[in-house]
């Protein structure tokens, strides 16, 4: 199954994971299904529920990516009532072996109703929406920095990328998407050298289940495969720790609390003879992401020992700026976001000259409410308003930043490994790229130290004689 991450294609599927766009910042992940698979009772399917009404998934289904789907009423008299039916459970539609849920299930399924409000978007799902919908079970890594991470480790169609801890997932998400060179399967992947790869290690079995999972509801099989492994441990091989095979890796991203004790696993010839997880073939870039200074220096100290070079620290300081009209003024009563406070001293005054007259009427018993107001309106009619045009573009432009800054600030230490480099390797290098003055040197027999400081000798001799005959005729000349 494609990926919804990766190739959306044009309408959302049956079993694709989708994202249901409440408004900005407010995004529900779903599967979206064409049967109850969570037992719910409605007779209308699988309806996920939101703030802005129901949305039953045979309305999400074979629609364009991107359309706004109005909520729907639906029929809740069966929920919790067993053996209703219309009603089909997700267990005994797994167990029929001979026809599959959705192929009995839509039928039977009741046909939703529009309700009177409420509306939604139906997106395919990106690392970045993923990144603000999953579901946390762990500290993530956020969209400002994994971009900034996958950028300096070089991650491009092809690549290999070995990650660990594989925690909540946001990474992963974010790494396979930057090294998807098509799908295993796929015939004209099989003609490309490489397809792109992440191989994620987790520590914490529960963890490393549930990103299994989401990695299969997601298409990602065979592009992500998620190991179970103490990576301090046990390193980055696939499948046996000792004997198994080396994902041949070309950037490495560590979210772990101590990186420094699995760095000894990444080098070109481990000391327990095993295959190194790197790719012998490329450089090697290594990004850690620590909270602490004191981490990060215990992980340059180790990165020097072990021979890794070009060592930096980054720190990620992103901040989202809010730009919007301010309006300030007693006529901005019942306006949304504005300041209903006096725009200026003039219109300060005219409010309190009005609230004294008032006072003034009412104590000498000639209480008139409307006359009141009118005298308001016809007081500040005389200060200069606004300017006048569309709303939007009404009162004073402004900007401040976000309060909140939604990254899990960490420092980033990033560093290269080259590969090894044998004098095979120099001598396939000449074969491949022949430099002609290169050979040219080559080809012309050695001359003896003595024979090249005669050489010189002469050389010399023959520059001061042509330096003296030049001297000479220009005194002739001057004569
Ligand atoms: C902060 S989380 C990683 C979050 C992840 N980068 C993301 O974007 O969702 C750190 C993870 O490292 C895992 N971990 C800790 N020690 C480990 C080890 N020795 N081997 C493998 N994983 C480990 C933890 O279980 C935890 O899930």
């Amino acid at each position: 199954m494609p990926s919804p991450f990766l190739t959306p294609g044009p309408i959302a599927q049956a079993n694709d994971v989708a994202l249901l766009h409440l408004r900005r910042d407010q995004t529900i992940p779903t599967i979206l299904r064409d049967y109850d698979d969570e037992n719910q009772g409605y007779k209308e399917g699988k309806v996920s529920n939101t703030r802005f009404g129901s949305f039953p998934h045979s309305t999400l289904i074979d629609q364009p990516w991107g359309s706004q789907i109005v909520a729907s009423k639906v029929d809740t008299g069966s929920r919790g009532r067993k053996g209703l039916a219309g009603k089909r459970k997700a267990d005994e539609i797994e167990a029929s072996p001979t026809t599959t849920g959705a192929e009995e299930d839509s039928s039977s399924l009741k046909k939703p109703v529009a309700a009177t409000s409420g509306f939604l978007h139906l997106m395919y799902p990106t690392p970045e929406s993923w990144t603000l919908s999953l579901p946390h079970r762990t500290q993530v890594v956020y969209t400002p920095d994994y971009s900034y991470v996958l950028h300096r480790l070089r991650a491009r169609p092809g690549g290999t990328v070995i990650e660990a801890g594989a925690g909540s997932g946001s990474f992963t998400h974010a790494a396979v998407r930057a090294v998807f060179s098509g799908y295993p399967n796929e015939e004209s992947v099989a003609k490309k050298p490489r397809i792109g790869k992440v191989c994620s290690f987790e520590f914490h079995e529960q963890r490393a289940g549930r990103v299994k999972e989401e990695i299969t509801q997601h298409g990602l099989d065979g592009l992500v495969q998620v190991t179970h492994r103490d990576v301090y441990e046990d390193g980055f091989l696939l499948g046996d720790p000792k004997t198994g095979r080396s994902p041949k890796a070309t950037a490495i991203f560590l979210d772990l609390p101590a990186p420094w004790l699995a760095l000894k696993h990444l080098v070109r010839k481990p000391a327990s003879g095993a295959e190194s997880p790197l790719d012998p073939s490329s450089t090697a870039h290594l990004c850690t992401f620590s909270p602490c200074l004191e981490q990060v220096e215990r992980t340059i100290r180790v990165m020097r020992q072990l021979g890794w070079l070009n060592i930096s620290m980054v720190e990620v300081n992103h901040n989202r700026i809010d730009v919007k009209r301010e309006r300030i003024g007693l006529d901005c009563e019942g306006i949304r976001g504005s300041t209903v406070f006096p725009r200026s001293v003039d219109e300060a005054l005219a409010k309190l000259r009005t609230d004294d007259e008032r006072a003034k009427k009412i104590r000498q018993g000639h209480v008139d409410g409307i006359q009141g107001d009118t005298s308001f309106q016809e007081e500040t009619a005389r200060i200069p308003k606004e300017q006048s045009g569309p709303t939007y573009s009404l009162g004073r432009l402004v900007h401040r930043s976000e309060s909140e800054i939604k990254t899990h600030t960490s420092y980033l230490v990033f560093a290269i490994l080259p590969r090894d480099w044998s004098e095979e390797d120099e001598q396939k290098c000449r074969q491949k790229w022949p430099s002609s003055k290169l050979e040219a040197e080559e080809k012309a027999p050695k001359k003896s130290r003595k024979q090249m400081k005669k050489e010189f000798r002469e050389l010399r001799l023959q520059e001061q004689k042509e330096d003296q005959e030049q001297q000479a005729a220009d005194v002739n000349t001057d004569e």
